[in-house]
C-alpha cells in the first residue's frame, strides 16, 4: 500500500509538473495592467485591463484627463485586437507619476501603449514628453505622428516600489493609453553576455529596450498566443532583397517542435515552428546568405536574440552555418543538432552584444559556412534589445565618435559641447588662480572671444608668458602679419599637412627658427573648443615627448597654433602609404618608448592625470633624429579628481583607437589613452592601418585580426619590412605589453609607467648597449628636465617655479615611477 501511495504521489507531482508546463508556464508575481483614461476594465485575450478608476492608489495625479474617441486602429495592424484599450487616454499636463508597489525584485516589463488619436480639441500627436521610470530614462522628448506602438522596456527593479514618471515638455502634454508592469522570468535575461569581439558585458542593471521580435516564416504572433505576452511581427518586411529577389524561403512545422518549460519562456512554439530557410531545396541560391535588415540607433549597444530549431526535413543530413551581425560572424558552424545535443526538434537560443559603430542598421545574416558542401541555413525568430547607456538612459545617445562619421547626432553633439565648456570653465578657472598669484609675471592678455566661453573672469583665459620655461622658445600671441610672413601667406608650396583641425604648414619665422603652423578652418564651437584646450594644455605641459607650442593667433577669426617643427613629420607615414623609407625595429622601440614617455608624463606629471584621448600615429610626431614627440591635444581632458576613479563625458576620439569600455560606459579614464596605445602598439608592429577595408575582411580590423591570430604565430602578424630582424624574445615582450593595453577592462591595463618599463625591457632584449644603470639615470634626468620645464597646475602651489623644479620633487617623482614600473 505505502509503495503505491509513493507511486500516487509521484504522480501528482508529475501531473502537476505537467500541467504547468503545459499551461502557460509562468505566473508573474507583479502583474498590473492599466487601462489608462477609461471608466471600465476591459479584456484582452485572458488578461485584465484594471481601469485606472479602479487603480487610483498607483496614480499620484488624480488631475489626469480622460479623453476617449470611437475610431480604432487600423485592422491590419498587429494592435488591432488591442483596440478597446488604446480608445482611452489620460492626458498630464504636468509631471505625474505612477507608483508600483513591487512585490518581487528582479526584472520587470514595462510596457506603454501609444495611440495618438484626435478626440475634439485636443490632439495627441502634438503631445511632446518624456517618461523615466526608476532613474532609466525610456523616452526622451517623445513624440508620435500617427499609428499605434507598443513600447516594451525591461527594467532590474531594486527596490519595493516602482516609479514611472510623465513629464510633458514645456508648453505640451503627456498621454498614455495604457501600460503594463510586469515581472520577466529570471531564465529570460542572462546576467552576462558576450560580445561580438568575445568580451563579456554584464546586464545585472542595465535596462533594455525592445527595438524588434520578430518570427521568421513572415508570420504575426499576436501577444495572446505567447505565454509572456509579448508581439512578434512578421519577417517580411525585414527581408533584404538580392538582386530584387528574396532569397529566403518560408517554412513551418508547428508539429516538429519539441518544446520544454525553458523554451516556452524564451519564445513560443509558433515561433519556433516557422523559419525563413535558406537553400531549401538544392538550388542555384546556395552561395548567399538571407539577410534581413533593422533600424537602430547609433550610439548604444544591444543584444541580439537568435531563435533557431531545426524543423526542415531530414534528407538535409546536418544544417550548419554562419550567423553574422553586419560584418561580424557571431557563430561559425553553427549546428544546432549538436547543440542540443541531438533531441530533434529542440529550440536553441543564441546571444550576443553588438553596437552598430557607424551605421544606424544592423544586417542580420545566416548563410553557408564553405563547411558542409550542401549547406542550408535557417533562422525562426530574432530579438533586438537596446542596453541602457552608463548615463542611465535609452534615449539619449551621448554619443559623438567622430562628428564627421555621424553627423546626425544632434543630442551628442550639444552634450559634448556642454562638457566642453564645463571643462574650459574649469580650466579657465584653474588659470585664473594661477594668474592672480603670478600676476607680476605673467604676461596676461585679453581675448576678443572671451564673452563667448562662458567664463565670468575678466581675465584671460589663456596664460601664455615666459613663466618657468627654460627654454627660450616661449608661447605667446603672434600678430597675424609674423605668421602671413612665416608661411609665405599660407602658400600650397608650404603645406606639410591636412588634419581635422585644418592645414598645416611650414613656416619660417624672423630668427630663422622653422616652424609649423596649423590654421584651423572648423568655424564650429567644436573647433573653438579644441583650439582652446590645445593652447591651454600645451602651455601648461612642456616636456621632450610633447610637442612644443611656440604661439598662437586669434586675429581675425583665425586660429592658427604654432608649434616646433618636427622634420620627420608623423609616425602613421612612416609605417604605411607612403614613398617614406621605413623604420627598423630599434626605431619603432624607440619611438614607442619616446610617445609613451610623453603620454605618461601627461597622466602623472601633475596632480590631476590628462588624459589624451586622440592616440594615434598621426598624433605621434618625429623630430630630425626620429625622436617622438605626442602631440594633438584638442580633445584632451583633465582627469578624475582624486577621490574619483574615472570623468564621464560624451565620446570622442578616433575610429578604431577608441577603448570599448570608454565607448558602452563614457567614464573616461587613462586607462582608455592606455587601450589606444596598445593599438598603436601594434600598428607599430604590423606596418598597416588599424582599419584596411581593401584587405581580406577577417584582416580588416587590426585588432581583431591579430587577436584572432594564435600568440604562436607571432610572425606572421609582423611587418615584412622588419621581420628579419626581430628577437624572438623582444618581439614577445612586446606582444605580451600591447596585449595587455588592450584588456577589456581598464583596471586590468597596465599604466604607462608600467608599458615605459616592459618596453625598454624590449628593447633590452633586442640587444641594445645601453646599460640598465644608464637607463635608470637618463630616465631620471628625462623626467627633472620636465619638471623644470613645466609649469604646473595648483598641486604645487605654495612653490615659486624654482620650488617645482627642485631637487626633491623630482627626486620623488622618479620614485614614484619607479615603484610604478615593479
Ligand atoms: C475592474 O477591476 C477592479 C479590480 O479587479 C474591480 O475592483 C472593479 O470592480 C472592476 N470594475 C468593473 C466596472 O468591472
Ligand atoms: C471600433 O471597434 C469597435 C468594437 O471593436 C466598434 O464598436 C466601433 O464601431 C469601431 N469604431 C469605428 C469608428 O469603426
Ligand atoms: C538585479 O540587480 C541586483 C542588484 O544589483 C542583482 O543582484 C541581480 O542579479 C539583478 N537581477 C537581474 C535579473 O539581473
Ligand atoms: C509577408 O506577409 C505579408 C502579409 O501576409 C505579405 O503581404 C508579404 O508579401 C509577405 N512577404 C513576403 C516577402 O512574402
Ligand atoms: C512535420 O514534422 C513531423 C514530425 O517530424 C512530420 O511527421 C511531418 O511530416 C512534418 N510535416 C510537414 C508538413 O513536413
Ligand atoms: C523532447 O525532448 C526531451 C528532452 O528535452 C526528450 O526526452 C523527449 O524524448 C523529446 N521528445 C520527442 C518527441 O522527441
Ligand atoms: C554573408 O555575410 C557575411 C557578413 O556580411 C559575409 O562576410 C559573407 O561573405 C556572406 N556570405 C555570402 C555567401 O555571401
Ligand atoms: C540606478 O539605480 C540602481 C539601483 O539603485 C543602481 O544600481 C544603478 O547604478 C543606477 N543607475 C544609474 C545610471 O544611476
Amino acid at each position: 500500500m505505502r509503495a503505491s501511495n509513493d507511486h500516487f504521489l509521484i504522480w501528482i507531482l508529475c501531473a502537476l509538473c505537467l500541467s504547468s508546463s503545459l499551461s502557460s508556464g509562468f505566473t508573474p508575481d507583479d502583474n498590473f495592467l492599466i487601462d489608462c483614461g477609461s471608466s471600465s476594465n476591459s479584456t484582452v485575450g485572458d488578461r485584465l485591463f484594471i481601469s485606472d478608476d479602479f487603480s487610483s492608489n498607483i496614480l499620484s495625479n488624480p488631475n489626469g484627463k480622460s479623453l476617449s474617441t470611437t475610431s480604432n486602429v487600423s485592422s491590419s495592424s498587429p494592435l488591432f485586437l488591442f483596440s478597446s484599450l488604446l480608445r482611452t487616454a489620460k492626458i498630464f499636463e504636468t509631471t505625474s507619476k505612477y507608483n508600483f508597489k513591487i512585490k518581487k525584485q528582479g526584472r520587470h516589463w514595462i510596457r506603454l501603449y501609444f495611440y495618438p488619436f484626435v478626440s475634439g480639441n485636443m490632439d495627441l500627436s502634438l503631445a511632446r514628453f518624456s517618461v523615466s521610470a526608476q532613474n532609466i530614462t525610456l523616452l526622451k522628448e517623445f513624440q508620435m505622428d500617427s499609428g499605434s506602438v507598443i513600447k516594451e522596456y525591461s527594467l532590474n527593479v531594486t527596490s519595493s516600489n516602482l516609479v514611472l514618471t510623465f513629464t510633458p515638455m514645456v508648453n505640451s502634454f503627456a498621454f498614455i493609453n495604457a501600460l503594463e508592469v510586469v515581472s520577466v522570468p529570471n531564465e529570460l535575461i542572462p546576467s552576462s553576455v558576450p560580445t561580438v569581439e568575445k568580451l563579456v558585458r554584464s546586464l545585472g542593471n542595465r535596462a533594455l529596450e525592445t527595438v524588434a521580435r520578430v518570427n521568421m516564416g513572415n508570420e504575426t504572433v499576436s501577444p495572446n498566443d505567447d505565454t509572456l505576452s509579448r508581439l512578434w511581427v512578421a519577417d517580411g518586411p525585414f527581408l533584404m532583397h538580392n538582386d530584387q529577389v528574396i532569397v529566403g524561403k518560408f517554412v513551418s512545422n508547428l508539429t516538429k517542435v519539441n518544446m520544454t518549460r525553458d523554451s516556452e519562456i524564451m519564445a513560443p512554439r509558433s515561433v519556433y515552428g516557422t523559419a525563413t530557410q535558406l537553400g531549401a531545396d538544392a538550388d542555384a541560391n546556395a552561395n548567399v546568405n538571407v539577410s534581413w535588415s533593422f533600424d537602430v540607433d547609433p550610439g548604444y549597444e544591444y543584444l541580439i536574440r537568435y531563435h533557431f530549431c531545426d524543423i526542415i526535413d531530414l534528407s538535409l543530413r546536418s544544417l550548419s552555418f554562419n550567423v553574422y551581425v553586419n560584418s561580424w560572424k557571431v557563430k561559425d558552424h553553427l549546428d544546432i543538432g549538436k547543440l542540443t545535443s541531438g533531441i530533434l526538434g529542440a529550440p536553441y537560443v543564441l546571444d550576443t552584444i553588438a553596437s552598430p559603430i557607424d551605421s544606424s542598421k544592423f544586417k542580420i545574416s545566416v548563410g553557408p559556412s564553405n563547411f558542409h558542401e550542401y549547406s542550408a541555413a535557417i533562422l525562426n525568430g530574432l530579438e533586438i534589445m537596446k542596453i541602457s547607456n552608463s548615463r542611465g538612459s535609452l534615449d539619449e545617445p551621448s554619443f559623438d565618435l567622430d562628428s564627421k562619421k555621424v553627423s546626425n547626432v544632434k543630442v551628442g553633439l550639444i552634450a559634448g559641447l556642454v562638457a566642453g565648456l564645463l571643462v574650459a570653465a574649469v580650466l579657465a578657472t584653474l588659470v585664473i588662480v594661477l594668474c592672480r598669484r603670478r600676476r607680476r609675471l605673467a604676461l596676461v592678455r585679453h581675448s576678443k572671444e572671451e564673452d563667448n566661453y562662458g567664463v565670468n573672469g575678466r581675465e584671460s583665459k589663456y596664460i601664455i608668458g615666459s613663466v618657468g620655461f627654460s627654454s627660450s622658445k616661449i608661447g605667446y600671441r603672434y600678430p597675424l602679419a609674423a605668421i602671413l610672413e612665416a608661411t609665405d601667406h599660407f602658400s600650397e608650396s608650404l603645406a606639410i599637412g591636412l588634419g581635422g583641425f585644418g592645414k598645416v604648414y611650414k613656416g619660417m619665422l624672423r630668427d630663422n627658427t622653422e616652424v609649423a603652423v596649423k590654421r584651423g578652418t572648423s568655424k564650429s564651437q567644436q573647433g573653438l573648443a579644441e583650439f582652446r584646450t590645445e593652447i591651454e594644455m600645451l602651455s601648461q605641459f612642456r616636456h621632450r615627448h610633447l610637442v612644443s607650442l611656440i604661439g598662437y593667433c586669434d586675429e581675425q577669426d583665425e586660429m592658427i597654433i604654432i608649434y616646433e617643427y618636427m622634420e620627420k613629420g608623423t609616425l602613421k607615414d612612416h609605417l604605411y602609404g607612403s614613398e617614406l623609407p621605413s623604420l627598423s625595429w630599434k626605431q619603432r622601440l624607440e619611438v614607442c618608448i619616446g610617445s609613451a614617455r610623453g603620454l605618461h608624463y601627461l597622466h602623472t606629471g601633475s596632480t590631476k592625470a590628462i588624459i589624451h584621448r586622440d592616440v594615434k600615429t598621426a598624433n605621434i610626431l618625429l623630430d630630425q633624429n626620429y625622436m617622438a614627440k605626442v602631440a594633438d591635444f584638442g580633445l584632451s581632458k583633465i582627469g578624475p579628481e582624486f577621490d574619483k576613479t574615472h570623468v564621464s563625458t560624451a565620446v570622442k576620439g578616433s575610429f578604431g583607437y577608441l577603448d570599448p569600455e570608454y565607448l558602452t560606459t563614457q567614464q573616461l579614464t587613462e586607462k582608455s589613452d592606455v587601450y589606444s596605445f596598445g593599438v598603436v602598439m601594434f600598428e607599430i608592429l604590423c606596418g598597416r592601418p588599424v582599419i584596411d577595408p581593401s584587405l581580406p575582411r577577417e584582416k580588416v580590423n587590426l585588432i581583431e585580426w591579430v587577436m584572432r591570430k594564435g600568440r604562436d604565430q607571432l610572425e606572421a602578424i609582423v611587418d615584412a619590412c622588419i621581420v628579419e630582424e626581430v628577437e624572438l624574445e623582444s618581439l614577445r615582450k612586446y606582444v605580451e605589453t600591447a596585449d595587455k593595453c588592450l584588456a577589456e577592462c581598464g583596471m586590468d591595463r597596465p599604466t604607462m609607467g608600467n608599458i615605459l618599463w616592459n618596453l625598454e625591457c624590449a628593447l633590452q632584449l633586442q640587444g641594445n648597449e645601453r646599460s640598465l644603470h644608464l637607463k635608470e639615470s637618463s630616465s631620471q634626468a628625462d623626467l627633472s628636465n620636465s619638471w623644470e620645464a613645466s609649469v604646473s597646475t595648483t598641486q604645487f602651489s605654495t612653490g615659486s617655479a624654482v620650488d617645482i623644479a627642485g631637487v626633491s620633487m623630482s627626486k620623488v617623482f622618479a620614485q614614484m615611477v619607479r615603484e610604478d614600473m615593479r
